[in-house]
């Protein structure tokens, strides 16, 4: 039971410390809401090319879309998981999302770009600000990702965004849109300074 309180004070502190906007040259990273819920659905949430290398089923339908961002909304509040669409600030148009976990100053980040703006640096833009924003921050102690070993255009924006491989993982984890079959997986970090 004490435990239990420990927790959720930290993660309270957590949640006041998080910003719901952060701004990069070209792009605006903003916490997602309800009434994305459009947006979400026909940029990238329904688009099974987008799916393949995530770890969430693609959405069948805006129902799917709505319950997600349901969750994320709750998530957001118990300070566990902070999602922001990525949109493009000179016509505020959403082009994917960016999302970061939180279990107790360990952060996990991973994103996705709509299919029709891949290869114009988005992604490495939005999580090289991210990572710049976090790395501040004096709670967190650890920030990673994970990768499909076979996702390279993934690997590429974490290595651009200031990550650097950690371990080869066999078998790390299963793919609910590649047929739940465990896939091997590359793990990735950001060198903090101080904290080893
Ligand atoms: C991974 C993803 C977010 C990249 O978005 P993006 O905006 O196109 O990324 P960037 O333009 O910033 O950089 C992409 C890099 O990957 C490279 N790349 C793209 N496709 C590639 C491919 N098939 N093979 C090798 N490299 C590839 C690009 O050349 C670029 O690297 P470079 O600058 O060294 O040339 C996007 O492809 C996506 O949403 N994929 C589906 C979801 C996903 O996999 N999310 C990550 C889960 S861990």
């Amino acid at each position: 039971m004490k435990c239990a309180v420990a927790v959720q004070t930290a993660v309270q502190a957590t949640f006041t410390m998080i910003e719901q906007n952060i701004f990069t040259t070209r792009l605006e990273l903003r916490r997602l809401q309800p009434n994305d819920a459009e947006e979400v659905f026909y940029t990238y949430g329904s688009k099974p090319e987008v799916g393949r290398y995530l770890t969430w089923p693609t959405h069948r339908g805006l129902t799917d879309t709505r319950n997600f961002l349901e969750h994320v909304g709750q998530s957001w509040g118990l300070g566990v998981e902070f999602t922001f669409g990525i949109r493009i600030r000179s016509h505020n148009r959403l082009i994917g999302s960016l999302g970061i976990q939180n279990d107790d100053g360990r952060i996990e980040v991973g994103y996705v770009i709509s299919p029709a703006f891949w290869g114009q640096g988005f992604a490495t833009e939005a999580c090289t600000a991210m990572v710049n924003y976090l790395r501040d921050l004096p709670w967190i102690y650890r920030i990673q990702s994970f990768v499909d070993a076979e996702n390279i255009a993934s690997a590429r924006v974490l290595l651009k965004s200031g990550f650097i491989e950690e371990a080869r993982l066999p078998l790390w984890r299963r793919f609910v849109n590649q047929g739940n079959i465990p896939r091997d997986c590359i793990q990735f970090r950001v060198p903090l300074e101080g904290r080893r």
